[in-house]
């Protein structure tokens, strides 16, 4: 551990589309990216032999919703704990800089959950289910 970096930032745009990829998420258009990025509000990068390896970031209004999205770090340097140390970070600055009764939410692939259930994340089942689509144009 002692070699990797954690650093307090949004990935750039071709760190952030190569990385999803790398760690089997699915594939972000440079448009998209470019124009999400910016609307980080909090975010970090893992570094690693001058390179990002890793990344998470929060998005939201600032006050009322928060999600964390695009936990994720190449498969060679998985399972060292480098999931924690993000989750870690990017809670520290939730619960230092978001309004108490924020409401936090993400969606967990498969065995992540895991690992967001030792940040205090719980299931939102059977209250309530998560729910999603992607915007599609009409041909
Ligand atoms: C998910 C991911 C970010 C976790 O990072 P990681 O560095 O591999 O995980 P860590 O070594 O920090 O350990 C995660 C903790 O969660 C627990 N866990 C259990 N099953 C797990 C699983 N399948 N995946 C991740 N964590 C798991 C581990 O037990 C571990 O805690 P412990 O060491 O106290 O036992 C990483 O594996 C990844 O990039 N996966 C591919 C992309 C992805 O699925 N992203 C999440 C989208 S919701």
């Amino acid at each position: 551990m002692d070699d990797y970096i954690i650093e307090p930032g949004t990935p750039g745009i071709e760190d952030y589309r190569r990385l999803r990829v790398a760690a089997g998420l699915s594939p972000k258009t440079r448009d998209q990216a470019s124009a999400g990025l910016p609307n980080t509000w909090y975010g970090v990068t893992i570094v690693h032999g001058g390179g990002v390896v890793g990344m998470g970031r929060i998005i939201g209004d600032g006050g009322t919703a928060f999600q964390i999205v695009d936990i994720a770090l190449e498969p060679a340097h998985q399972g060292r704990g480098l999931g924690k140390a993000i989750m870690a970070a990017l809670m520290e600055h939730l619960n230092t800089n978001a309004p108490e009764g924020a409401y936090v939410s993400l969606i967990a692939d498969g065995d992540a959950r895991h690992l967001y259930a030792k940040y205090g994340f719980e299931p939102v089942m059977p209250a309530s289910i998560g729910m999603a689509l992607q915007v599609t144009r009409p041909a």
